[in-house]
């Protein structure tokens, strides 16, 4: 795991969002896997920008790691709404080429089959985003969920339904179930890069880092990937007990060269 600790959380973003461009520069056909959240609003906002100054996501095709169940993609809360708010109205991927699981299928399961093979066809994730629940999950992969799952239906916890109530107007708004990527969905994308900020996530981000592979922990699954690059910022940052050396290895998020 690469952990980059850098100072603000406008520093971790700007951080991030040169990953994704350097994804997309190197490779123009890239497959993109997408989250959702506030943490990766910033962060969509600096791709846009990005893209005002020039970088084409024309080539790209993007895979959501989850929607809720039950929401039809004009839902005011739907991720797809999301993700045409916070960028894809904003950049030039093609619309049939960005892909969400779609919440209102009259079958969750076989939606969640299908969604998964679509992946497989597209020829993997190159660069999965992901943010993190303050209880640990990656998508919406609540705790104790298997590290060996695919895309499925995934009832949410009470925890998560309050952490999303601030974007419905009612309790009983909240949806109870999720059609997210399964631990292992994610683990095949060829790179993740997990972004978390703000000290309400540095619970969640030590146990991630530096507790035990676990289950009720999903996230620590990512510390069985190859190629997972976690970027935060001092806050989220707080609880490691390796944080002198994060920071050594990485002064100010840059690679340390061989000297
Ligand atoms: C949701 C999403 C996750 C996201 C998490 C954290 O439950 N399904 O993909 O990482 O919340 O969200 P936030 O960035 O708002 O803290």
């Amino acid at each position: 795991m690469k952990v980059l600790i850098l100072d603000t959380p406008k520093v971790a973003i700007a951080r991030a969002a040169q990953t994704v461009a350097e994804t997309v520069r190197t490779n123009p056909q890239a497959v993109l896997g997408l989250a959702t959240g506030g943490t990766m609003l910033p962060l969509y906002d600096h791709l846009r920008t990005l893209h005002s100054e020039g970088l084409s996501f024309a080539g790209t095709t993007s895979f959501n790691l989850d929607e809720y169940v039950g929401l039809s993609p004009d839902h005011p809360c739907s991720y797809h709404r999301y993700m045409a708010e916070a960028l894809f109205d904003y950049i030039d991927i093609d619309p049939s080429h960005a892909h969400l699981p779609k919440g209102d299928s009259t079958n969750a399961h076989a939606e969640a089959n299908r969604y998964e093979a679509r992946i497989v066809e597209a020829g993997g994730i190159d660069l999965q985003l992901l943010g993190i629940g303050i209880n640990g999950h990656i998508g919406f992969n609540e705790p104790t969920s298997s590290l060996g799952s695919r895309t499925r239906v995934k009832t949410l916890t009470e925890s998560t339904r309050q952490a999303n109530r601030v974007y419905f107007e009612r309790d009983d708004q909240v949806p109870g179930f999720a059609i997210t990527m399964g631990v292992a969905t994610i683990l095949e994308a060829k790179s993740c890069l997990l972004i978390a900020t703000g000290a309400g996530k540095a619970e969640a981000v030590a146990a991630m880092i530096e507790g035990p592979l676990s289950a009720l922990c999903p996230a620590s699954a990512l510390q069985l990937h190859p190629a997972a690059t976690i970027v935060l910022d001092a806050a989220a940052a707080h609880c490691l007990r390796l944080r002198d050396y994060y920071h050594h290895v990485h002064p100010e998020g840059k690679d340390r060269v061989l000297a």
